[in-house]
């Protein structure tokens, strides 16, 4: 069933929906119900997925916020919980740099008031073959792309983490070369499935989840969705990013999620969902093939994986 991006849920229905879900007897099963099929973004009328399929269902809070990967604390999944809370998320601002018309500080409760928060419900699919579906708050990127005008010649865009080994334990080891970068082409930056996060499940978004602002990129693997963005900048070329950098015979730019690429250390054919038992098929783009494929039409996603 297709909705219109009009019924997309507003964030501040969602939230006096969860509390109306909180307050009945509905709530055991809610999170089992669901929602509806697809939305087409205003814009440009490309489909995206505010959805869960009917094979997917929410992971719970509980395993969002306590199965991470977040390095600049840690490399255990429950480091980024355990060794985040003396990171301080606020106040936040953002430094826009590079080839754009309007560089410059933008400070995020500035944004948040200027662009209206929207629910995205996503799978995120992990490079180590783990998967979870997850309930986003956040703001197209393209919104933030267009409010700070680009020049003809910003091919790709790079995202930064802050630095701040202090607060994040992590950042004081060289477990990764510091800060952790991340970076994407204009067409994949300006597709409305990608998000700038501010919040999941309702709340903002806790500081193992990238607090205050991180970006999520549904059909790549997980790294690309890169956490406590700092600075967006706006270069020519393709840009330095994290993992190729450390691993380059691991890793590649583009990491589109795909089941017959393996990595070379385990296969990518399936992963496991947290919180079940059977492992399930990897979907190629992670089952967002119909909204993306287009843009790699040209493109042997064997070499460029
Ligand atoms: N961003 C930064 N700055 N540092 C990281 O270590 N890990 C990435 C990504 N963003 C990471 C990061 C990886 S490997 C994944 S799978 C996702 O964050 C995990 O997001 P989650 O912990 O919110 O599920």
């Amino acid at each position: 069933m297709k909705i219109l991006s009009s019924e997309i849920t507003s964030y501040k229905f969602y939230i006096n929906r969860r509390n109306f879900i909180k307050s009945s007897t509905a709530s055991m099963v809610a999170s089992l119900i669901p929602l509806n099929s697809h939305a087409f973004h205003k814009d440009t009328n490309i489909n995206i997925s505010n959805q869960l399929d009917k094979n997917d269902k929410l992971n719970t809070y509980e395993e969002i916020t306590t199965y991470n990967n977040f390095y600049e604390f840690g490399t255990a999944k429950s480091d980024p919980s355990n060794y985040s809370k003396q990171f301080k998320p606020r106040p936040w601002s953002i430094s826009i740099e590079g080839l754009v018309e309007k560089p410059g500080l933008i400070d995020l409760e500035d944004l948040i008031k200027e662009f209206t928060v929207e629910d995205r419900i996503y799978r995120l699919r992990c490079v180590e073959a783990w998967s979870m579906v997850i309930p986003w708050q956040g703001f197209s990127l393209n919104r933030l792309i267009k409010k700070v005008e680009p020049k003809s010649d910003a091919r790709y865009i790079q995202f930064v983490t802050v630095f701040r080994p202090d607060e994040m334990p992590g950042q004081k080891r060289r477990i990764l070369p510091w800060p952790y970068v991340e970076g994407l082409r204009m067409d994949e930056a300006m597709h409305p499935l990608t998000i700038l996060s501010t919040g999941m499940y309702g709340h903002e978004l806790l500081n193992q989840n990238g607090a205050p602002l991180r970006l999520v990129v549904p059909w790549k693997y997980g790294f690309k969705s890169i956490k406590s963005i700092v600075a967006i900048r706006f270069v020519k070329d393709q840009p330095t990013t994290t993992w190729p950098v450390t691993n380059p015979s691991e890793y590649a730019f583009y990491s589109n999620v795909n089941p017959e690429v393996d990595h070379r250390r385990w296969s990518q054919a399936s992963e496991r969902r947290i919180g079940e038992f059977k492992r399930r098929s990897t979907l190629m783009f992670n089952g967002y093939e119909e909204e993306v494929s287009y843009m790699y039409k040209n493109m042997d996603l064997k070499k460029f994986f």
